[in-house]
């Protein structure tokens, strides 16, 4: 196996490994640091069944399942798929993950990865962007990480300050899913002891004992800082990818730059994550 990094901040590709097989301990071991080391890994040149992808996103964790019911696989359910065919009611498309976020953030215990596998993509486009709000923190002046530091957040399923809009819920996803759940806007990896900004545009409906009128451009111009191209990973799929990122201290965000009219399917897993610490 060989893992290199492609950025100086984030991002290792994974060579030489196949999930469809056992994995020795060690692998596995090795597999996991590089996680929290470089926070996303793409692990190449992989051809694997539904099941098969499960296993392989096991070895990092236990899975999370989605809020959202309607994209499950009927015949692997821990698995839901990303598909570019998909329509609002009104026959829109909708292209799931546009927008800066981080995945449910509006649970008590967000998921701490993401998985992503590619099945079918278009001939060009398409990637993901991901933005290290680990580097984003760090960049920052002092006197915004003291004004940041002890705030908490209220996240919802959809905020009504987004402007990109969500699939609703489908019916027996809205008793499960909490109404709004209170996170740091500063937390700390809990295997690494570094602190992140975690924000997230399309479920922050406010900030504890903020107005408005203060909550909002402060949230913006964290987003705009933490987003900047030097903070960023782009990730250009290729067939055979297997793409797991630490939603504990990333931002990520779909490109629907590509033709339509070609299909682009990924399977996409979730692991389950602890309760946000300042
Ligand atoms: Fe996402």
């Amino acid at each position: 196996m060989k893992i290199q990094s492609m950025t100086d901040h984030t991002g290792a590709e994974v060579l030489g490994v196949d999930l469809a097989r056992p994995v020795a301990p060690e692998v596995r071991e090795a597999l996991n640091r590089a996680f929290v080391k470089h926070s996303v890994l793409v692990i190449r040149d992989q051809a694997l069944k539904p099941a098969e992808v499960l296993a392989g996103v096991e070895l990092f964790g236990s899975v999370f399942l989605q809020h959202n019911t309607r994209f499950a696989l009927p015949e692997c359910p821990q698995i839901q798929y990303l598909s570019n065919q998909d329509k609002f009611p009104d026959g829109r498309p909708y292209i799931p993950g546009e927008g800066w976020h981080t995945d449910h953030s509006n649970d008590t215990r967000p998921p701490k990865a993401t998985v992503l596998y590619a099945v079918t993509l278009p001939d060009r486009g398409g990637d993901t962007q991901y933005a290290n709000m680990a580097a984003a923190y760090e960049a920052l002046p002092a006197a915004t990480q003291q004004r940041i530091a002890n705030l908490m957040a209220i996240h919802v399923y959809q905020s009504s300050h987004s402007t990109r809009k969500l699939m609703a819920l489908a019916e027996d996803a809205r008793e499960r899913v909490p109404n709004a759940v209170l996170h740091p806007v500063v937390r700390t990896h809990p295997e690494r002891d570094r602190k992140s900004i975690y924000i997230n545009p399309i479920r922050i409906e406010g900030i504890v004992g903020m107005d408005h009128k203060e909550a909002l451009p402060l949230l913006d111009e964290l987003l705009v800082h933490s987003t900047n191209e030097r903070f960023q990973y782009r990730h250009k799929w290729r067939p055979g990818d297997l793409v797991l990122w630490d939603n504990r201290c990333l931002l990520h965000k779909a490109n629907g730059d590509y033709d339509m009219d070609q299909m682009r399917y990924l399977y996409r897993v979730m692991l389950q994550g602890d309760v946000p610490r300042h």
